[in-house]
C-alpha cells in the first residue's frame, strides 16, 4: 500500500519502542539496571532514542516492558512529560515479533514508526516517514547472518530472512522500521504468533514484515548510515564515542584537574585531581579521584580513584579503587604494568 504522503500529514505519529528483554549480553549491568536505561554520552539509550524522535513531532509512544519495566516508565514519564504513553507488559520473552503483537491495541489504524529500544539510529527521520511508503531501515555489513537481511531491487525489498545461514545480501535491518498499513501488519504477526511460526525459537517481526510482502505491501529499503547498536559493552563504548563526538558533550574546565573533549559530566559528579577524557560518560553523583579516565562510561554513584582506565564500563554504585606505585628505576631498565 502506497498513501498520499499529504494524507498522513495530518495524522499523530506513533513510535513503537519494544524495551521487554532482559539485556543477558550487557551483564552484569542489566542486573540492576533494564538496558534502556544504561547510560551512554550522557543519557539513558532510550533518552537518545525519544530526543531523535522528537523533530518529528512524535506525541504518542507505545512502549512494551519487561524486565524491570517500572524503571523505563517512571525515566520516560519524568524526562518526557509531554509524551502520552501507552504501555504494554510483555510477560513471556518470546521475540520482537510477539513485543509488537501485543500493541495492536495502543496502535491503532495509523501509520507507525517502530524503533528497536536498544539502538540509536540517527537519519533523516522526516525523509523516513515523508514518503507514504513502508520502509526497512538497512545497512550494508560485512557479517549479515547475524541479523535479519533484506534483499532489494532498485530500492523495493524482494524478500526478507531472519539470521540466515546463507544470506541473499549484506543489507542488514537495523531495527528501524516504519509502517504504513499497520492493520495488515497486526494481521500478519497474529497469523504468525496463532500459527506459532517460529525462527530461532522466536516469533520474529521479519517474518511478519514478509508475510506482508507476499500479500503485496510495497516495501522500500531505506540506508542508514547512523546505525549506533547498544547491545554489547564494546558497541556501547563506539556509541558513547560516535555520540559525545556527534554532541560535543558539555566538558567545562574543572579546576585542579584536566578534561580533555568530547565528554559528557553530570554538574553532581566530582571530579578531583584527573585527567578525564575525551569520550568519557560520568553520569550522576559519581567521582573520580586521582586518575586517568578515558573512552569509558561511569554510571550514577561510581567511585573511581587512583586509577587508569580505558574502554571501561563502571556500573551504578561500583567502586574501582587502584593504588599508587612507588620506584626507583635504574637506567635502561624496562617495566611494564598491567595490560
Ligand atoms: P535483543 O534481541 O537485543 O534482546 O532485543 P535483549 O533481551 O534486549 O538483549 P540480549 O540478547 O539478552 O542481550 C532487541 C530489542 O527488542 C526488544 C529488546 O528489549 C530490545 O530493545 N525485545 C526483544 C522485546 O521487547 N521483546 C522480546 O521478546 C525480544
Amino acid at each position: 500500500m502506497k498513501v498520499s504522503p499529504a494524507l498522513l500529514k495530518g495524522m499523530p505519529m506513533k513510535a513503537i519502542i519494544p524495551v521487554a528483554g532482559i539485556g543477558t549480553r550487557l551483564r552484569p549491568h542489566t542486573h540492576t539496571i533494564p538496558k534502556a536505561l544504561v547510560p551512554v554520552a550522557g543519557k539513558p539509550i532510550v533518552g537518545h532514542i525519544l530526543e531523535e524522535l522528537a523533530p518529528l513531532g512524535v506525541k504518542e509512544i507505545v512502549l512494551v516492558t519487561g524486565y524491570m519495566g517500572d524503571r523505563v516508565k517512571d525515566y520516560v514519564a519524568e524526562s518526557f512529560p509531554y509524551l502520552e504513553v501507552c504501555c504494554v507488559e510483555q510477560e513471556e520473552r518470546l521475540g520482537l515479533g510477539h513485543a509488537i503483537y501485543l500493541t495492536k491495541e495502543c496502535v491503532g489504524d495509523g501509520p507507525v514508526l517502530i524503533v528497536l529500544g536498544d539502538t540509536v539510529v540517527t537519519a533523516d527521520y522526516s525523509a523516513f516517514v515523508g514518503g507514504g511508503r513502508t520502509l526497512i531501515g538497512v545497512k550494508e555489513v560485512d557479517d549479515p547472518q547475524r541479523f535479519g537481511v533484506v534483499e532489494a531491487r532498485e530500492g523495493r525489498v524482494m524478500g526478507l530472512v531472519e539470521k540466515p545461514d546463507v544470506p541473499p545480501s549484506n543489507l542488514a535491518i537495523v531495527g528501524l522500521y516504519y509502517i504504513v498499513n499497520s492493520p495488515l501488519l497486526f494481521e500478519c504477526l497474529t497469523e504468525v504468533v496463532e500459527k506459532d511460526i517460529r525462527t530461532k525459537g522466536e516469533y520474529q517481526l521479519t517474518d511478519a514484515l514478509k508475510l506482508m510482502l507476499e500479500r503485496g505491501e510495497d516495501m522500500g529499503v531505506y540506508p542508514v548510515d547512523g546505525w549506533h547498536d547498544c547491545g554489547l559493552p564494546e558497541t556501547l563504548l563506539d556509541t558513547n564515542r560516535v555520540l559525545l563526538k556527534r554532541s560535543g558533550g558539555n566538558g567545562k574546565s574543572i579546576e585542579g584537574s584536566i578534561i580533555l573533549p568530547p565528554v559528557s559530566i553530570d554538574p553532581t559528579a566530582v571530579i578531583e585531581k584527573s585527567v578525564v577524557g575525551p569520550y568519557v560518560s560520568v553520569a550522576a553523583g559519581a567521582t573520580i579521584r586521582d586518575s586517568v579516565v578515558r573512552d569509558s562510561i561511569l554510571s550514577s554513584g561510581a567511585i573511581v580513584e587512583m586509577s587508569l582506565l580505558s574502554r571501561s564500563l563502571i556500573g551504578e554504585g561500583a567502586v574501582v579503587r587502584g593504588h599508587f606505585q612507588r620506584l626507583n628505576v635504574g637506567d635502561s631498565s624496562e617495566i611494564e604494568m598491567g595490560a
